[in-house]
């Protein structure tokens, strides 16, 4: 089967305020147990798979050391079938990255970089609990491109305040000149985070959503308007560098993930390790699940509304459901919301940012 793998390194140097992933600081003496049962756990699998693309993210893997990464993709090259075209990424943060780490990354057949740069601002950066200034990230670029990656994406943050829309623009401009994927997330206030205590403590005030939706609208043009293509609601990138392991995801392809947390998506069987580092070694899955017909076409029509795949309306006829039938097709086709080209049907880039109220109508 084709397939696309997913390594998850669950280390940071420290926590970032914002941040509820399935991520830990300090706890640098967990390193060599984990990698060690990481790849226990590449070895038990039995599926056989051709490899279209590797991410191991985190967590910071470039915060560990670089060895555990190329034994565990060794084993991965070893063990499945993987495309020699096959887009192989590590997220990397800039303030633990150098120039040899990034050209032992390259030796060992990663392609693709994703650097959490977040914001060019010193200021916010050091307000969100970053480690980084902006003279580190724009030095990681420069190094990553010296040592000759020539697909590099950046990860950035909006609403951690009203921008001035000319300063951003300053920002986005060296960024937009030097990678070739951009993905910017709007900021969310996650509970059991620094941020969100934060903000009760009234330490931190945050931009409205009018306001971040307003400067989010900018920067989209923005990017569209430099070459950058927005495919998915928070992802842009230069023609032929949209990422392939995302656009597997919101296809709904096969992936298997690998690590503490991991998700893996296999025929319609979705299954997740657990987040805990003992129950994680002890192999208890925190969640098993056969997809329902319902299920199946909810998620059709969600990750195919909001990045420009979108959706087979035949695929959804041979699942029982006609949306040409609901009573708000027809209104959203002929108000220019969605666009039909022979069976596909897209929601146009404007209106990504009210998806989650188009799709609701689509599956009512
Ligand atoms: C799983 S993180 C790992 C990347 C890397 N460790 C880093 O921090 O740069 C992937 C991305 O998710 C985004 N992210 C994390 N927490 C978020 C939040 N609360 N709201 C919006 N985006 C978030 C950040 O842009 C981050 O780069
Ligand atoms: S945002 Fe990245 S570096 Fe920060 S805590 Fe989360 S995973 Fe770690």
């Amino acid at each position: 089967m084709d397939c696309s793998i997913y390594v998850h390194i669950p280390f940071c140097e420290s926590k970032c305020f914002y941040c509820a992933f399935a991520s830990f600081s300090n706890i640098e003496n967990e390193q060599k147990k984990y990698f060690e049962n990481l790849e226990k756990e590449i070895k038990r699998d039995k599926h056989t798979a051709n490899i279209k693309s590797i991410y191991i993210g985190g967590g910071t893997p470039s915060f560990v050391d670089c060895n555990y990464i190329k034994k565990i993709l060794d084993l991965l090259m070893k063990k499945y079938d993987v495309d020699k075209n096959a887009e192989i990424t590590i997220e990397v943060n800039p303030n633990s990255i150098n120039e040899s780490k990034l050209t032992f990354y390259k030796k060992i057949g990663i392609n693709r970089l994703s650097i959490g740069v977040q914001s060019l601002n010193n200021l916010q950066l050091k307000r969100i609990g970053r480690l980084h200034n902006k003279k580190q990230a724009i030095n990681c670029i420069k190094l990553a491109k010296k040592v000759g990656f020539k697909n590099i994406s950046c990860d950035l943050l909006l609403g951690l305040e009203k921008e001035n829309f000319w300063l951003l623009k300053k920002s986005l401009r060296p960024l937009m000149k030097n990678v070739t994927h951009l993905s910017c997330y709007m900021l969310q206030v996650e509970d059991n985070t620094k941020l969100k205590d934060l903000i009760e403590k009234k330490q931190i005030i945050l931009p409205n959503e009018d306001e971040v939706v307003n400067d989010y609208q900018r920067v989209i043009k923005y990017l569209n308007k430099h070459g950058f293509k927005q495919y998915e609601i928070s992802n842009f990138a230069k023609e032929g560098f949209e990422c392939k392991h995302n656009l597997n995801y919101w296809a709904r392809g096969n992936y298997l993930g690998f690590g503490l947390a991991a998700h893996s998506f296999v025929g319609n069987k979705r299954w997740a390790n657990a987040k805990t580092f003992d129950n994680y070694y002890k192999g208890i899955k925190e969640l098993e699940e056969v997809l329902t017909k319902q299920q199946i076409i909810e998620e059709i029509i969600m990750l195919g509304l909001r990045c420009d795949l979108g959706v087979d309306l035949d695929k959804l006829k041979k699942l029982g459901y006609d949306i040409q039938k609901n009573p708000n097709f027809n209104y959203l086709l002929e108000n220019n919301i969605l666009v039909k080209n022979k069976n596909i049907i897209n929601l146009l880039p404007k209106y990504y940012g009210v998806s989650n109220m188009i799709i609701e109508k689509l599956l009512n």
